[in-house]
């Protein structure tokens, strides 16, 4: 079956199965997740099928957005980019960062994704294309640019 192949056998040249180069991920790509141009050398497939089945399973640091409820009733929400025993620091939605204490902290959620799960919106079989594409996007398909 195509989809157990080891990655980088199907497609590219030599095959007329039509595969979309990296360069598409960075060009067309937008700022809102983390950068995918090489992904397929730094994650495994499970770990991509995962991210798009189920994005807040796993949150790479300074993606995801919590909630921090504070003492002074106020809310702050943001992404978490550094966690002491101390204090929090938090990307607010405008890029300013914003150190909270702990001990201001009344309540908080676990950081959730912004980036909806694709089995609402792909095939099964489209997802697996997908995860096949993200696989291939390693430094030697980069060069091949
Ligand atoms: C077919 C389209 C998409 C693909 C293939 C894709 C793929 C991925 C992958 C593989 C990761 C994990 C990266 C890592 O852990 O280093 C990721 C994370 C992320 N993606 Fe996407 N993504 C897609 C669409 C979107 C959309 C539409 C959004 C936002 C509206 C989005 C926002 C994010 C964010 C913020 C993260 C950071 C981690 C997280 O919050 O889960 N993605 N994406």
């Amino acid at each position: 079956m195509r989809e157990n192949r080891p990655s980088g056998s199907e497609g590219g040249a030599g095959s007329n199965i039509p595969v979309p180069t990296p360069i598409a991920i960075t060009k067309v790509g937008s700022t809102v997740g983390p950068n995918l141009e090489l992904i397929g050398s730094q994650r495994d497939r499970a770990y991509l099928l995962e991210s798009l089945l189920s994005p807040s399973a796993t949150i790479p640091s300074g993606y995801g957005i919590a909630t921090y409820s504070l003492r002074d009733k106020t809310d702050v929400a943001g992404s978490p980019l550094k966690e002491t025993p101390e204090a929090i620091t938090v990307r607010l939605p405008d890029g300013k960062e914003r150190v909270i204490p702990r001990s201001e902290i009344a309540n908080q959620t676990p950081p959730v994704s912004v980036m909806p799960p694709m089995l609402g919106i792909l095939k099964p079989r489209e997802v697996r294309d997908v995860v096949a594409f993200l696989a291939k996007l390693t430094p030697q398909a980069k060069k091949k640019d």
